[in-house]
């Protein structure tokens, strides 16, 4: 049983990889999975950051609006997490792959910077950047690594309160983002989902939207998530395992 399992999660891979490596235009989406094994907790796993935290009251504009300093305590409690984290083979399977096909597209809901790390360059960081700041009043937006600081931040230009540039639950992504994102999907001839679990809209329904233009899905994840009945081929795997096989 244990040799016809296995058999079967290397025809998966060689498929997958058969098809990836032979395709024109390739896009990626991961979630937090794909971060796992570097050491970043996921959102929705048995020691994920909901299970512990409650997510209205540290990542929600009112979150923020009622308690900014609290928020801002999460937020560098995640970067001091994440400061001591490194792109793990899946990560470095994708800055591979990015560079033997001829038009890839990696969107990740990740806000770890992980990929820009490992060296990927087509990003689209859907739920924004932990390691970027954005000012509530003038809007500016910049880099900024520090991990202990007088919480809130204020912005050198204006005074006004330095928030997190990332998406909140119960906001809207960047127009210009989303489209560039739907529009990599639409071109897709592959779509590869890798560790999320597929609950979070609009990164929920990528798949659907890649599938019914065309594209094949294949998804990566531990286990089988609500969507992988939509999918064309699901791997169960380790992210940091399979990817690598996939890209060689
Ligand atoms: P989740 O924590 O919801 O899901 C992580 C997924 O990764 C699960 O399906 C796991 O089975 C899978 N997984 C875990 N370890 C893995 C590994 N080593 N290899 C492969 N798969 C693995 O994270 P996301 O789907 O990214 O948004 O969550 C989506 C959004 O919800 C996040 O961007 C965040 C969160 O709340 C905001 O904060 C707005």
């Amino acid at each position: 049983m244990a040799l016809n399992n296995s058999r079967t999660l290397r025809d998966k891979i060689l498929k997958a990889r058969e098809l990836i490596l032979s395709s024109e235009y390739v896009v990626v989406l991961t979630g937090a999975g794909i971060s796992a094994e570097s050491g970043v907790p996921t959102f929705r796993g048995s020691d994920g950051i909901w299970r512990n935290y409650n997510a209205m009251e540290l990542a929600t504009p009112e979150a923020f609006n009622t308690n900014p300093k609290l928020v801002w305590e999460f937020y560098l409690w995640r970067r001091r997490l994440i400061a001591s984290c490194n792109p793990n083979p899946a990560h470095y399977a994708l800055v591979k792959l990015e560079q033997k096909v001829p038009f890839f597209t990696l969107i990740t809901q990740n806000v770890d910077g992980l990929h820009h790390k490992a060296g990927s360059k087509n990003v689209l960081e859907i739920h924004g950047n932990l390691w970027r700041v954005r000012c509530t009043r003038c809007g500016r937006n910049e880099y900024d690594t520090k991990t202990e600081m007088d919480v809130p931040p204020r912005c050198d230009s204006c005074g006004g309160i330095l928030r997190p540039d990332v998406v909140w639950f119960g906001e809207t992504l960047s127009t210009d983002v989303l489209s560039e994102a739907i529009n990599s999907l639409k071109k897709a001839d592959i779509l590869l989902i890798v560790g999320t679990s597929g609950v979070v809209e609009p990164a929920a329904s990528f798949g659907m939207i890649a599938r019914q233009d065309g594209a094949f899905v294949i998804e990566v994840n531990l286990e089988k998530t609500p969507r992988s009945g939509f999918y064309n081929l699901t791997i169960t795997g380790k992210a940091g395992e399979v990817l690598p096989q996939i890209v060689g």
